[in-house]
């Protein structure tokens, strides 16, 4: 007989799904106090040591992340060595340097905090998972334009699992700091060697947590009937090429660091 197995248990799986009445709202307001409550320090105690187990904890929230084809096409290398930290943190600084002699005008943050971050955990993809996705594989025309999507699906999928990871971090207590400005190729050539990753995987940031040097501030957000559209797109949410360019040029650094002051 030709039995055909389910690849999990599926009675062992439906028991562990385990979610609340509709409309109790007792895991929502659990939920969102550390949604509220997860903030970005880029500053943090140099003194604190992470207990092993927390890096687990955090971790254990990735694991559980979506993803598409649920490819999981992510890995977490966390970094305890203070050099390693060190060593890493010289890129970015070095970054800010360039960012400011290029007259960026982005108002880059001081990275030196990373070097004594006491949590240190480099995000890394496997970009190949797109090949697990609705794709072609042939090289065809066709098969590029499968695959600039293939692309953004597996950065979503990675961005989901490091986001539980913030905010289990954050439900631990700790502050947190996301940082992506780690793309660019000569960023992947200074990083990889130190860390042993192998060719095939990139390093889509780096995620740092740990109590705050200096006191946390709440950043502003816009309001929710900014964002929220009902059945149709409501066009006065829309910003014109003007509108942005200008918040761009007078509000983004406000909103990054509270007021101009406070640039950390
Ligand atoms: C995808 C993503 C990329 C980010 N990249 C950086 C970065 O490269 N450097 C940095 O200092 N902060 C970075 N941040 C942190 C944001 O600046 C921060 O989340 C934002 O200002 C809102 O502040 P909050 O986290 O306190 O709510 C990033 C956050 C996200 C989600």
């Amino acid at each position: 007989m030709n039995e055909t197995k389910p690849a999990v248990d599926l009675a062992d799986a439906e028991a562990q799904v385990d979610l609340p009445t509709i409309g109790d709202t007792r895991r929502y307001d659990a939920l969102m106090e550390t949604i509220r409550n997860r903030v970005t320090v880029r500053k943090f105690d140099p003194e604190y040591c992470v207990p092993d187990e927390h890096y687990e904890l955090i971790l254990e929230a990735a694991r559980h992340g979506p993803s598409g084809a649920n490819a999981q096409p992510w890995q977490f290398i966390v970094v305890r060595d203070g050099e390693l930290k060190r060593e890493i943190s010289e890129y970015f600084v070095a970054e800010q340097r360039f960012r400011a002699k290029a007259k960026m005008k982005f108002p880059t943050p001081d990275y030196r905090g990373l070097a004594t971050a006491p949590g240190f955990i480099v995000v890394c993809s496997d970009m190949r998972w797109v090949r697990a996705f609705p794709v072609l594989n042939d090289g065809s025309d066709l098969d590029r334009m499968y695959k600039e999507n293939a692309e953004r699906i597996l950065l979503q999928s990675v961005a989901a699992s490091t986001m539980s990871a913030h905010l289990a971090a954050a439900a631990l207590g700790y502050n947190v700091w996301w940082v992506t400005a780690i793309g660019q190729e000569n960023a992947q050539k200074a990083m990889k060697p130190l860390l042993g990753i192998p060719d095939e995987l990139s390093v889509l940031d780096i995620f740092l947590f740990g109590p705050a040097a200096a006191k946390p501030y709440k950043r502003w957000r816009r309001p929710l009937d900014e964002i929220a559209h009902f059945d149709r797109y409501n066009g006065e949410h829309f910003m014109s090429d003007a509108q942005l360019d200008d918040w761009i040029a007078n509000r983004r650094h406000r909103v990054m660091y509270k007021d101009a002051s406070k640039i950390d």
